[in-house]
């Protein structure tokens, strides 16, 4: 329910019944993250102290009234964390649903309470990882690893929630997103097993490829640079692809797998690929509830898995925490050099800055009380960002050529800023090779396309910007860049390659 929730059209349209119902159904559905939450931070729930005994009461019966642990069976809500943050924090919120009785009656009016035979820990799932179908070629767990999102601060979770593109039917799953690691690094995905996802989005390059174009199963090479996945889940739109011709992830997951340069299967093909490797038969089960492989199937567990992939844990996330999240203020655990470059990045072109905030953290959503942005770093919908000037022969239109509007010409998504400093080289077209290369084309290399973004420009319609940075400010944003990668990232064994050679 969050995101399609959370996007503005229908975001307008909730009542505060609506709202109070969610309230309640998150409530019910919260308590593993809460728990996490209350251990890390008692002060911040005692604010909702009211709700808090609402909500532990809700969850002692949930708890008791739980079907045996089966992980397919689990109540999907339970597993999102994002979702529940916002809601209950958010003072807009809050503070009608502590007042209002209407919460309260779900509370009240159940009153049986005793079912002993839930606690029963006997029963067992048949199919385990310890299956040695599994154990034989991955290196996987007794227990899947934890998928939601650890540890991160209340900053990045309150506007991460709000971004985020998780359908209600994919929540975050520990199992599927097992699954989803094991096909992600799995050359069975391709006609000639010779690439996987992972061929062309690596781990320690911020799952982007340090190629400027990508090699496929077939040594051709991809029309586009191969996008960063960090942070993906954070694009309310869930548009995918540089010109975002896929609607959502569940879509674009696909798309690589039947592409004619990238992997080269038909959806029938990947099936009885699949069918082929014994390890699948268990592990669709832990991720379904039964072995059956369906290209549906597939799509849920790599986008599951594709979400999961988060980074939320940087320097710059230590700054914001460490000074109450306020960006506008120096960071202690900054240099100079890295806090003049998070001035430039922030401060408006008109204010002496180098206006990178306008865009990359752009807010997402408008209106009184909206947070201001500080950790998401996405852009908001494609932009011209003037790497051409638009008159060439082969110019890639970019989301031009998916709507057909020439208004769209040379519009590309921006992959998030997060890990950017490991994906280089950047850019759709990975025409640029460097973050100083990058940082020169927005001091004085923009083009004047004609579809050139307004916030490049100087004035409405006018002339590309010119920022003409000096050398110590380039440094400094360049350094800037560089607090944005979360380094455990790269290493983090949830998602590395689980096969064992
Ligand atoms: C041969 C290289 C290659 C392989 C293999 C590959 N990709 Fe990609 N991926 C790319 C390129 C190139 C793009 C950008 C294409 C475009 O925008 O036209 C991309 C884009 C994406 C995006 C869009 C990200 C965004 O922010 O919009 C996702 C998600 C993605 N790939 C996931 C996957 C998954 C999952 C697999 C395996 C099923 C996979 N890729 C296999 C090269 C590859
Ligand atoms: C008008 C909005 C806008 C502004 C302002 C802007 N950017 Fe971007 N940025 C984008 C878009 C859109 C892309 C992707 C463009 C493409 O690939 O064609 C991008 C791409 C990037 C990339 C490459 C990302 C990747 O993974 O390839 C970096 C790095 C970057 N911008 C940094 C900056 C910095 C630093 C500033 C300030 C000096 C800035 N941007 C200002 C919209 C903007």
């Amino acid at each position: 329910m969050t995101s399609s929730e959370n996007r503005p059209h229908r975001s307008k349209a909730r009542t505060t019944l609506t709202m109070l119902t969610s309230i309640f159904i998150l409530s019910v559905g919260c308590d593993e993250s809460l728990e996490a939450l209350e251990q890390e931070n008692n002060e911040e729930l005692s604010v909702v102290s009211t709700l808090e005994a609402q909500e532990s009461e809700l969850r002692r019966r949930r708890d008791r009234r739980a079907p045996p642990r089966q992980p397919v069976v689990e109540d999907p809500i339970v597993e999102d964390p994002v979702v529940e943050d916002p809601v209950v924090e958010d003072p807009v919120v809050e503070d009608p649903v502590v007042e209002d009785p209407v919460v309260e009656d779900p509370v009240v009016e159940d009153p049986v309470v005793e079912d002993p035979v839930v606690e029963d820990p006997v029963v067992e799932d048949p199919v385990s990882y310890s299956d040695p179908r599994i154990q034989e070629v991955l290196d996987l767990p007794s227990s899947p690893h934890q998928y939601s999102i650890q540890g991160a601060s209340d900053h990045f979770l309150n506007e991460a929630a709000i971004v985020d593109n998780t359908p209600i039917d994919n929540l975050d799953d520990d199992h599927r997103a097992t699954l989803g690691r094991v096909l992600f690094y799995d050359p069975a995905l391709s006609q000639n097993q010779t690439v996987s996802c992972s061929s062309c989005h690596q781990q320690e390059r911020g799952f982007s490829d340090p190629q400027r174009l990508s090699e496929g199963f077939a040594e051709e090479l991809t029309g586009r640079h191969s996008m960063s996945l960090i942070n993906v889940r954070y694009y309310p739109s869930g548009a995918m692809f540089w010109d975002e011709r896929a609607l959502t992830l569940e879509h674009q997951v696909l798309g690589p797998i039947q592409d004619s340069v990238e992997m080269g299967l038909t959806l029938d093909e990947l099936v009885a690929e699949l069918q082929e490797n014994d390890y699948y038969q268990p592990l669709f089960t832990l991720a379904f509830g039964d072995p059956q492989i369906s290209s549906e199937r597939v799509s849920l567990a790599l986008s599951n898995f594709v979400r999961s992939i988060v980074s939320h844990d940087s320097p710059y996330d230590a700054g914001l925490s460490s000074n109450g999240g306020n960006p506008a203020r120096p960071f202690t655990n900054f240099t100079p050099e890295e806090n003049r470059g998070k001035q430039l990045f922030f401060a408006p072109v008109q204010n002496g800055g180098a206006g990178c905030a306008g865009c990359h953290l752009a807010p997402p959503r408008v209106g009184p009380g909206a947070p201001r942005p500080t950790s998401i770093f996405f852009v908001n919908g494609a932009a011209n960002i003037g790497l051409t000037d638009g008159r060439g022969d082969t110019e890639d239109l970019g989301v031009g050529a998916v709507t057909g509007r020439p208004q769209d010409n040379g519009k590309f998504k921006a992959p998030s800023l997060r890990q950017v400093g490991l994906t280089a080289p950047y850019m759709h077209d990975g025409s640029l090779t460097t973050l100083r290369d990058v940082i020169n084309h927005y001091s004085d290399g923009v083009q004047a396309h004609p579809n050139l973004d307004p916030r490049l420009r100087q004035g409405r319609g006018g002339a590309p910007q010119r920022l003409n940075l000096s050398e110590a400010d380039k440094r400094a944003l360049e350094a800037f860049l560089h607090t944005l990668t979360d380094e455990s990232v790269s290493d983090d064994l949830r998602f590395s390659n689980p096969f064992r050679e």
